[in-house]
């Protein structure tokens, strides 16, 4: 979503710019190119050096720089992008841009632009309270403009709380992401908008006793790139997640589950979807009767017998639906032996449309790593895919899966 983008950065002066600078750092660490512009009050906190060296680009300042007009110019700083951020925005700055006021470089850039703005503010509780920054900030809103933050917390001064804190980086880049897409959306370039897709994701943790749990080895890392890969390409995304140590995607929602059981539920309430896509690896049984306490040695050195019942199944139960059956259904197969012939009975017997199976065997590497080597199965044949990084394969798997969606419009 933000690779290959190009966002003019303004950062305004308040003591949020410190924050600015991991800003940079984040969004260019995604692929974007970050061309940044001081105002003089942002100079009184951090240096154009700092600023310079970290996005690697020429630091604008000045509205009447003769060697910058002369190389861009300021409409042309307002046009050649795809949008800009404006963090931290400052009260008197977006008091600017409420009414067209235009004298320095940033406001003549933002009042001169056409493109989507973001703006992150930033100031004392006080002052982002006061009903004429209120009013400056709904009627930007009005206008299109869009806000991430102010959060609540200790501001920088000593002893003042309250709203005005600027969001955290991380914040503003899933702030990006949703503003870039949005216009990605609008411009008809996104193949899953107005869609909804379903994927499941990790492991299950089946409970044996309030402290102890049946577990296995998936890391989430292909039911998570695949979640922010529907999400890039346009759809609105459940992701329901076990147990793992990801951070969530950006902009997706995310159920947090730990059972199979509890993760049937989850998907059937977050049906109907266009796509479903069952990456989870869920535990196959579970403890037919979980201890209400922590089961104890009995001193006799016998082991306690857990006795085992099978898990429902959810790719297959979603695949029997007979109203809410998703358009496409993809289910995985992580397997040790006989892929292919384990990945078609999967096919047939849960009524999946794809199974993208792939091999475990721990010399693979596959479970917990980054890369995947994967087969699609399908009632048409089988394709094997080369060796490609788990969000590459994530992106294949939704290019192919909205390619198919075009069959139902
Ligand atoms: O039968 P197996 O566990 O190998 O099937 C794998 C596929 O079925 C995966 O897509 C997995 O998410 C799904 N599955 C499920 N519920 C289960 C077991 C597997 O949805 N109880």
């Amino acid at each position: 979503m933000l690779s290959g983008k190009q966002i003019v950065l303004i950062i305004s002066g308040g003591i949020a710019a410190y924050k600015s600078l991991d800003l940079i750092r984040r969004l260019k660490e995604r692929g974007a190119r970050v061309i940044p512009i001081m105002t003089a009050g942002a100079q009184e906190f951090i240096t154009p050096l700092a600023v310079g060296a970290l996005s690697a680009e020429t630091v604008f300042t000045s509205l009447f720089d003769r060697q910058a007009e002369h190389d861009v110019g300021h409409i042309r700083l307002a046009r050649d992008h795809d949008m800009i951020v404006v963090a931290p925005a400052t009260a008197n700055l977006m008091a600017k841009m409420a009414h067209g006021i235009a004298d320095d470089l940033a406001t003549a850039v933002l009042l001169a632009t056409d493109k989507p703005v973001l703006a992150a503010p930033a100031m004392n509780p006080k002052m982002w309270q006061n009903p004429a920054t209120l009013r400056n900030f709904e009627q930007l809103k009005e206008r299109g403009i869009r806000f991430v933050g102010p959060s609540s917390g200790e501001m920088a001064e000593k002893g003042e709380a309250g709203t005005g804190r600027m969001s955290e980086p991380l914040e503003i880049v899933a702030a990006a992401k949703a503003v870039l897409r949005d216009e990605d959306i609008r411009q008809n370039r996104l193949p899953l908008a107005g869609k909804h897709v379903v994927i499941t994701s990790g492991p299950t943790h089946e409970p044996i006793d309030p402290v102890r749990y049946i577990a296995n080895r998936s890391s989430g890392k292909q039911g998570h790139a695949l979640a922010a890969a529907a999400y890039e390409a346009g759809a609105r995304v459940t992701l329901v997640s076990g147990p793992v140590e990801l951070p969530d995607p950006d902009n997706v929602d995310v159920v947090q589950v730990e059972s199979a059981a509890e993760m049937l539920r989850a998907v059937e309430a977050a049906l109907p979807a266009d796509i479903a896509i069952m990456a989870a690896a869920v535990a196959d049984w579970r403890v037919a009767s979980e201890g209400a306490q922590k089961i104890k040695k009995d001193g006799n050195g016998k082991p306690p017998v857990l006795s085992l019942v099978e898990n429902p199944d959810i790719l297959a139960t979603v695949g029997h639906h007979e109203r809410l059956r998703p358009k496409l259904l993809i289910g995985f197969a992580a397997e040790t032996q006989n892929l292919i012939d384990n990945a078609r009975s999967k096919l047939k017997r849960k009524k999946a449309d794809w199974i993208i199976a792939n091999d475990v065997s721990p010399e693979t590497g596959i479970m917990g790593g980054d890369a995947n080597t994967v087969r699609l199965v399908s009632g048409t044949g089988v394709e094997d895919w080369p060796q490609m990084d788990k969000t590459e394969v994530a992106r294949e798997i939704i290019a192919r899966a909205a390619d198919a969606l075009k069959k139902y419009r």
